[in-house]
Order: C-alpha cells, then sequence, then structure tokens
C-alpha cells in the first residue's frame, strides 16, 4: 500500500532539516576551502564499511557532515582549481527537484515537462551556436558531460563516413581522427571506445597560443591519405581545458569541406563565450561546424552532470545512435517525436533539463553574458597583476578564463627545478586550505592553472592568491 502523503512530507522535512544543518553547520561560513588529507590517511579515519544490518539516523547523519567536511567547498571564491566554482542557487533547486520526481529521459510520458525543457534548451543553444540558421531544424540530446559530448560527436562522424559501421563494425577501413595536441583527453577515450584505435587519433601540432594549425592539420589528412586510411573526424577545441585556446574554426572548416570530414566543435568550456556579445568573436564562426558539445556543468556552474551535444542535420542523432527498444518503450503513437531516447545511447537518462532550465530562465542570456564579461575583466586584471610582478610570469597568454602562470624566481633557471617549485606551491597552498588552485604542463613547461568561473572573485582575492604564491614560493626557494 502506498504510504500517505503526511508520511511522506514528514520524511522530507526531516531531510530538509539535515539539509539546513549541512548549509549552516557543517559548511560553515569561513571554514577552508580544501580540508581533506591524503586518501590513505582518510581512509584511517572514516568508517565507511557497510554491513548486513541497516544503521540509524545518527550514523547517517554523521556521514554526512563528514562527506561535506572533507569535501572542497566548491561554492567559495576561492576554488579555483576546476572548470567551476561558485554556486547556482536555483540549479541546485532544480537538482533537488529533478531526484525528487525521478523522472528519466527516454520516453515523453516517463519526463514529460523534462522533456519539453530540454528541448526547449536545444533550440537556445543551437541558436547561440548558429546550428539553426535559415530554419534548418538542428538538433541535439542532453548528455552526461562533455566527455560523452565528444564521444557521440565522434560516433556521427564515423556514421557519417562509413554507415555501415554501425552494423558491420570496421570492415577492412582504418579510420582516423584529428585533435590539437592541446585537446582533452576525451578524444582518446572516445576513440578507444568507438573501436577507431587510439593510435588513429592524431594530435595536430598547436601555435604558440595552443591553437589548432591548419597547415599542420591539412599536413596530417594528407598522410593518411596517402597510406590508403580514412580522415573521418575533426575535433576543435574551444577553450581548451589548460590555457583556454579557440581552434580557428573557419580556417579548419575549410579543410573539413574539401575532404568531406565531419567537423565538431569541443566546447564543453568555452562554449558559453558565445552569450557575451563582447567575446563571442572568438567563436563566431561556429556555425561552421556540424556538431558541437556544450557542458552546462563548467562555466553555467549547474550541479555535475549537465550537459549537450548539439548537430547540425535533423535526423543524424537517431540514424548513428537508435537501436532497439520498439518493441516495449518507444511506442509508434502520437508522442513518438517527443521520445528523446532513440537520440541517445543511454535508456535510463536523469532529466538533467531541469536545473539548467530553471537557471536559464532566471537570469536569462543577459546574466551568462554578464557572468562572462565580468570573468573576462577579472582575467585581464589577474594577468595585468603577474605581469607587474617580477616573479611571477604568464606561460601563455590568456585568452579565455585559464591563467596559466607560474612563479620564477630570477636565480633559478632549470625548468625541473622550477617544475618542482610551483607543485610544491600549489601543495604547499592546498594543505594550508586554500585557495585551492592546481598545477599543469603546457609545452613542457610546468605552471599554476587558475580558473575564473566565479562570480564571487574580486581583485582582492585575487592578489590575496598571487601575494601566497609569491611568499611560499620565496620560503621554498630561498
Ligand atoms: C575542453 C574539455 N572538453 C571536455 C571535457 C570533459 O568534460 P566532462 O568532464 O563533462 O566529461 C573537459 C573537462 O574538463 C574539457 O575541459
Amino acid at each position: 500500500m502506498r504510504r500517505s502523503r503526511t508520511d511522506e512530507a514528514r520524511a522530507m522535512q526531516e531531510n530538509l532539516e539535515i539539509l539546513i544543518r549541512a548549509v549552516n553547520e557543517w559548511l560553515p561560513e569561513g571554514r577552508p576551502v580544501v580540508q581533506a588529507p591524503p586518501a590513505a590517511e582518510l581512509e584511517q579515519k572514516l568508517d565507511l564499511t557497510l554491513g548486513q544490518q541497516g544503521s540509524d539516523r545518527e550514523t547517517l547523519e554523521s556521514a554526512i557532515q563528514s562527506y561535506l567536511h572533507y569535501n572542497p567547498d566548491v561554492s567559495q571564491a576561492e576554488f579555483y582549481k576546476l572548470l567551476y566554482s561558485g554556486q547556482n542557487k536555483y540549479a541546485v533547486l532544480g537538482d533537488w527537484i529533478t531526484s525528487l520526481s525521478n523522472a528519466t529521459m527516454h520516453t515523453y510520458q516517463v519526463g514529460p515537462v523534462a522533456t519539453l525543457m530540454e528541448m526547449e534548451l536545444i533550440r537556445k543553444w543551437n541558436e547561440l551556436v548558429g546550428f539553426n540558421q535559415d530554419g534548418n531544424p538542428a538538433e541535439g540530446v542532453m548528455v552526461a558531460g562533455g566527455s560523452q559530448a565528444n564521444l557521440i560527436g565522434m560516433m556521427l562522424a564515423r556514421h557519417h563516413a562509413c554507415p555501415d559501421y554501425k552494423t558491420q563494425g570496421a570492415n577492412g577501413k582504418t579510420l582516423v581522427a584529428y585533435v590539437s595536441d592541446q585537446a582533452h583527453y576525451s578524444g582518446q577515450k572516445a576513440a578507444n571506445v568507438l573501436g577507431i584505435g587510439t593510435d588513429n587519433l592524431i594530435a595536430v601540432a598547436t601555435d604558440e597560443n595552443g591553437r589548432m594549425r591548419p597547415d599542420a592539420l591539412a599536413e596530417e589528412i594528407e598522410k593518411t591519405l596517402a597510406k590508403g586510411h580514412v580522415p573521418f573526424f575533426i575535433g576543435l577545441t574551444a577553450g581548451t581545458t589548460v590555457t583556454g585556446a579557440y581552434d580557428p574554426v573557419a580556417a579548419c572548416s575549410e579543410i573539413a569541406k574539401a575532404h568531406d570530414i565531419w567537423l565538431h566543435i569541443d566546447g564543453a568550456w568555452g562554449g558559453p563565450i558565445l552569450f557575451s556579445e563582447t567575446h563571442r568573436h572568438l567563436l563566431e564562426d561556429s556555425h561552421l561546424a556540424d556538431s558541437f558539445a556544450w557542458d552546462a556543468h563548467k562555466l553555467m556552474n549547474v550541479p555535475i552532470t549537465a550537459a549537450v551535444i548539439l548537430v547540425k542535420q535533423p535526423g543524424a542523432l537517431k540514424a548513428c545512435c537508435s537501436g532497439g527498444g520498439g518493441d516495449y518503450l518507444f511506442h509508434a503513437d502520437e508522442n513518438a517525436d517527443y521520445n528523446l531516447g532513440e537520440r541517445s545511447i543511454q535508456c535510463g537518462r536523469r532529466a538533467d533539463a531541469l536545473k539548467v532550465w530553471l537557471s536559464w530562465k532566471a537570469i536569462g542570456n543577459q546574466g551568462f553574458s554578464d557572468k562572462i564579461d565580468y570573468l573576462q575583466t577579472m582575467k585581464t586584471e589577474c594577468v595585468l597583476q603577474i605581469e607587474q610582478r617580477e616573479s611571477l610570469e604568464m606561460l601563455v597568454p590568456a585568452s579565455y578564463l585559464n591563467v596559466l602562470f607560474r612563479y620564477k624566481p630570477e636565480h633559478i633557471s632549470d625548468e625541473e627545478e622550477l617544475r618542482q617549485l610551483n607543485i610544491t606551491i600549489c601543495k604547499t597552498m592546498m594543505r594550508s586550505g586554500g585557495p585551492y588552485v592546481d598545477y599543469a604542463q603546457y609545452k613542457g613547461r610546468t605552471g599554476i592553472r587558475l580558473i575564473l568561473a566565479n562570480t564571487e572573485v574580486t581583485q582582492a582575492h585575487l592578489e590575496r592568491l598571487l601575494d601566497k604564491v609569491e611568499r611560499i614560493g620565496q620560503e621554498l626557494s630561498a
């Protein structure tokens, strides 16, 4: 028998009380942004064993408390480590409601409003990317992250080049894909999963700013053709993971067209620049691509996961991804066109649309545009401060919201010594509770990667960070 609404409300009330305690007591103001010890130490500290018998509420609450205590507080301005930071209160609310409803996205019937919201989001995303120009009914589907969006981009390319691959496999053909040497590692995962072979994913050389060199791309394609292999996928990046570089779309699109190669853009991190009239020129040719990956859980700061693969050619997703389910799930009824499941590689799929839709509805395109413009101003300010300090240097110009710099005192020039020094600066800062930055490599040099993704960040925060880098650097290298 069904539990009464009163029982359900009481259970939810208890949950809400825990949530409120979590916000007020377990994530108190002023707590360090990062405070987890190394894994082996934490494993010893906590008892997370599962047993035959259930546990009482205090035990569960205490586990939640530990969970929050040791997790970095990603809502803080000084969480600069990843490609998201801060708190999007509308999206958090959406995430809770999504769990409450437990809708799923294969068919309209089991996620009716979520389906319509996802369709509206896809229309708006396609508008920004420019895929629905001249009335083209471009399409898309939400996915579990940028990696999956890139995987599907490559799968669409494979289907475009070899439609029989889906049913017959490689049939003796060797397919070759191209991304830049700065592309995200999800390209390798995709080549692996799709059976292309990771050796057939070519890392095309980049220029000094980390952008793919079109001449190098053309050369690699010629090499492939000379071997009798099939070039099928060019994956550009809009906002590379380490330096935020934007590959040149127009020049690479010419090459793609000349050889009939699918052109995909990985805009997981840098796609949202399209919201900003001031900065969208970095990606003004996005409409020339065939598919586009966009993560809402990065700069739009929606709780993980929320992402989309957008596709210019309507019907391409279903042709490539569909298979099975017609006998029990995808009924040919009046809602058939609204069943998104056949465009997806998943069956059950979380209704990620609500949290994105709520935040977009709440702040509009303008809100995201303002966010980017503000963060770009902070970035410019940060780069200026770095350039003014004698012991700091930028490793690459910052076109987007990644600032890659390093501590370099005059008396050290050995690359390995500088690398170790900057790694130790990051680790020391992390152990002392923050600010939380990480180190990264770019073209053989190691620097400190600072990501600006949180509009709570002020000049004072940036000064505090750079002061601390210099202070720790001086102590370590004295
Ligand atoms: C450029 C780029 N593409 C793709 C990804 C993968 O995205 P996700 O973590 O959502 O799978 C990342 C992650 O950092 C990224 O920076």
